[in-house]
């Protein structure tokens, strides 16, 4: 597929008006990605699981213009609120994807948002947000055009998700998603997610996510001004290599479900991130001393009990502490009595490893 494959035929007869609604999942990244080339093309290859709990749901209701807008006609409620700050944000998004969708000049839309977590938890809703948006968009294309496929539908729609932000593209379907073209996996592509292609061991199966809530202020720094600083960094190269690498050895962990390799990759690559963005200019540490109290507790529960229990984080300060379904008894007994006191206010989010984006009926 390329992007001319998502630019929809001429003359679809789109309904004068009407409502869309979806609820999509964010996901947590095991193969990080950080960095990436303009159009969001990302600079190396990520793998994630989708999540469950954490989700979006959002509904968007339509209603064609007498003239088509100059530039974009919409409105964006949060929880039912009018929010501006997140307009400059949307108009960005139609300005890149209007090719793709090119009715969104002819409607004036009623964008109305809300997500499952805690409003400035500290975790990001671009992923989930973006989803959600995109496929109320594209569900809008394929009223005009029912005859969509299934699975081109998915492809357009985590097409569409990557122009918004880059891993909202993993947040379309279930389970464990590949993003980046990478020479171990022939379907991979830069442009969307795809289904994981190979075998997957039973127990990465409904994998659990506890999310910490370290610090629930906002990112100390943006993922876009994130990304940057892999421009010119001095280990960037070696990093991108290192993706395809970590990639290409998961294969056969998922495979065998060997989880103390699974540990390694996932913990090294969640350090790594972290690494590129104290040795960028200027640098960061994004890493909270509770963070740090947080890993080494996990390190000695884990060589105390040989419990497979591991830690990831994405670019803050929270802990997404990751474990087998069948451990979670005694992982959650374990973060309850020696993690939580780490916690702002003691918050946590128990999430797991969910079937990705559903359609919701729209009221
Ligand atoms: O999608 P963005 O631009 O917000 O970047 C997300 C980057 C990380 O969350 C740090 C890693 C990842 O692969 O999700």
């Amino acid at each position: 597929m390329t992007e001319k494959d998502f630019i929809p035929e001429e003359g679809l007869k789109y309904p004068s008006s009407g409502k869309v609604a979806w609820k999509a999942p964010s996901n947590i990244a095991l193969v990080k990605y950080w960095g990436k080339h303009p159009d969001q093309i990302p600079a190396n290859p990520s793998i994630s699981f989708t999540l469950d709990a954490s989700a979006t749901t959002t509904s968007v209701a339509f209603e064609k213009l007498d003239q088509p807008a100059e530039r974009f006609s919409f409105e964006f409620l949060f929880e039912g609120k009018p929010k501006e700050d997140f307009i400059p944000k949307i108009e960005v998004f139609f300005e890149r994807i209007v090719c793709y969708l090119p009715f969104l000049k002819q409607f004036h839309f009623i964008i109305d948002s809300a997500n499952s977590f805690p409003h400035s938890s500290g975790i990001a809703s671009s992923a989930s947000g973006m989803a959600a948006l995109s496929l109320c968009l594209l569900e809008i294309e394929k009223r005009a055009n029912p005859a969509t496929k299934e699975a081109y539908f998915q492809q357009k729609a985590s097409f569409l998700a990557r122009l918004g932000s880059g891993s909202a593209c993993r947040s379309i379907s279930g389970n464990l998603i590949q993003w980046g073209k990478t020479p171990s996996i022939a379907q991979s592509s830069d442009l969307y997610g795809i289904l994981y292609p190979f075998e997957v061991h039973q127990t990465f199966k409904n994998y659990q996510d506890t999310i910490l809530l370290v610090h629930k202020g906002k990112k100390a720094v943006s993922s876009t001004v994130g990304h940057g600083l892999m421009k010119g960094h001095p280990f960037a190269a070696p990093r991108f290599q290192q993706a395809h690498e970590n990639l290409e050895r998961l294969q056969s962990i998922f495979t065998s479900g060997d989880l103390e390799a699974f540990i390694t990759i996932v913990e090294s690559e969640a350090l790594t991130l972290h690494a590129m963005m104290m040795t960028s200019q200027p640098y960061f540490i994004l890493m909270a001393a509770n963070t740090l109290e947080i890993i080494q507790r996990i390190w000695q529960f884990r060589k105390s009990s040989n419990t497979p229990i591991c830690f990831t984080l994405d670019a803050g300060a929270n802990v997404h502490v990751l474990y087998p379904e069948s451990e979670k008894e005694r992982c959650i007994q374990f973060i309850q009595d020696e993690l939580v006191a780490y916690c702002e206010n003691g918050h946590y989010i128990c999430d797991r490893n969910g079937i990705g984006a559903q359609p919701i009926v729209a009221t």
